[in-house]
């Protein structure tokens, strides 16, 4: 939260002096900054060690795994299609599966650095973070293996859960009169 945090403190110190020369770059920072933060919180708490598989209704998340359905086909669509958003990202960014509040359905977003390419108001539910300091160190170039080692792990608990409360929300985001 440091750099979203210095980025709030430099506009407060342009508001003040009325100096808006480096109003572009701020505002870039703070949205890269709060949506790191925001990728990163979520992606810890998307994996643990004894996930994985596929989401079931057996598991307590039979809503999930039909909103997949629903909007992808099938799991196995839906794994392909987030699998490779993830490992083609160009550069530095994230493959996301993400509740779309105007169509009601899940889609998969491919994200630039932390903040680009995102349709405003889609929720982020399950991240994959491609950037290469995730996968570097263990995987060496191997984004796909290291991309198929999340798909072990992912909490499909963690996903529901997530998936419920941007339902819930989707009314607030769009305003309906
Ligand atoms: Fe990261």
């Amino acid at each position: 939260m440091k750099g979203a945090n210095d980025t709030l403190e430099q506009l407060a110190e342009a508001r003040d002096k009325d100096q808006w020369g480096s109003i572009n770059g701020l505002e870039k920072n703070l949205a890269f900054h709060l949506s790191g933060h925001i990728l990163h919180s979520i992606y810890w708490h998307n994996m643990t060690g004894d996930g994985g598989g596929e989401p079931l209704e057996k598991d307590g998340v039979g809503e999930l795994a039909d909103a997949i359905a629903e909007s992808f086909g099938s799991f196995e669509k839906f794994k392909a299609q987030l699998t490779k958003a993830s490992a083609t990202t160009q550069g530095s960014g994230w493959g996301v599966l993400a509740y779309e509040p105007v169509t009601g359905r899940l889609i998969v977003e491919q994200i630039y650095d932390h903040q680009g390419n995102v349709g405003q108001g889609s929720v982020p539910i399950l991240v994959f973070d491609a950037w290469e300091h995730a996968f570097y160190l263990q995987y060496k170039n191997q984004k796909v293996d290291f991309i198929e080692a999340m798909w072990h792990v992912v909490n499909w608990q963690d996903v529901a859960k997530r998936y419920t409360a941007a339902k819930e929300r989707a009314n607030n985001l769009l305003l309906a009169p």
